[in-house]
C-alpha cells in the first residue's frame, strides 16, 4: 500500500507517518512520495534524510492550478499511489485532483471540524474560548476543510491554555491519530458512502 504525504511547512505529521512505518505502526504501508509546492520547506530536508523521493513544483510556473495537478495527478498515477495524506498542505485541491483520487485523498486539521476550519483553526479556538478542541482527520472535496470526517480526537482547554500549549497538545494527537488512520486505509477498512464512513473493527 503505497502513499503520497503532501506537505508545505514543518512536516511534524509527515515525520510522524514515517517513523511509523518504521515501527510498523502504518498497516504495512509505506510512504513512497513527499510532494511539496514550497522546495524549500523543512519537510523536504526531512523527506531527504528519510531517503523518500520528493517531488517539489511551483504553483507559479503554472498557468492555472489545474494544470500542475494534471501533472502530479500524471505522477501519481505512474507511482502507484493508493493514498494521498495532506500533512500541513497548504492548497486547495481542484476537481482534477479531487476526482482522479476519489477517496483516496484524506486531511488532517487542528481543530474539531465543523468547527474552526481554515488557517489559523488553533488560534481561533482560543479567541472564541472553546472548552473543548482537537483534531480531525477527513475525506478531502474541493471545500475549506469540508469533507466525510473519518476520525476525531477531543483535546481539553483550560484557563491556562495558551498557544502554545495547545499547538503541543494537538501536534501530540496528531502523532498518534494519523498514523492510526493510515493504517486503516492500508488494512482496508474504511469505507465511504454517501458522505458516511464506516471503519470497519477489527
Ligand atoms: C498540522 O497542525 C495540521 O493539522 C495542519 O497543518 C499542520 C501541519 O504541521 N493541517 P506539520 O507541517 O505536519 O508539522
Amino acid at each position: 500500500y503505497r502513499v503520497a504525504v503532501f506537505a508545505s511547512g514543518q512536516g511534524s505529521n509527515f515525520q510522524a507517518l514515517v517513523d511509523a512505518a518504521a515501527d510498523g505502526r502504518l498497516g504495512g504501508a509505506e510512504v513512497k512520495l513527499l510532494v511539496s509546492d514550497k522546495p524549500a520547506a523543512t519537510v523536504v530536508g526531512r523527506a531527504q534524510a528519510a531517503g523518500i523521493e520528493s517531488y517539489t513544483f511551483q504553483p507559479k510556473d503554472y498557468a492555472t492550478r489545474e494544470d500542475y495537478e494534471r501533472e502530479l495527478v500524471g505522477m501519481l498515477r505512474e507511482k502507484e499511489i493508493d493514498l494521498v495524506v495532506l500533512a500541513g498542505y497548504m492548497r486547495l485541491l481542484t476537481s482534477v485532483m479531487v476526482e482522479a483520487f476519489a477517496g483516496r485523498i484524506i486531511n488532517i486539521h487542528p481543530s474539531l471540524l465543523p468547527a474552526f476550519p481554515g488557517k489559523d483553526a488553533i488560534g481561533q479556538a482560543l479567541h472564541y474560548g472553546v472548552k473543548l478542541s482537537g483534531v480531525t482527520v477527513h475525506f478531502v472535496d474541493g471545500g475549506m476543510d469540508t469533507g466525510p470526517i473519518i476520525a476525531q480526537r477531543a483535546v481539553p482547554l483550560t484557563e491556562e491554555t495558551a498557544q502554545e500549549s495547545l499547538t503541543a497538545a494537538i501536534q501530540a494527537e496528531e502523532r498518534t491519530l494519523y498514523p492510526e488512520v493510515v493504517s486503516w486505509f492500508a488494512e482496508g477498512r474504511v469505507k465511504l458512502e454517501d458522505r458516511k464512513v464506516t471503519v470497519i473493527q477489527r
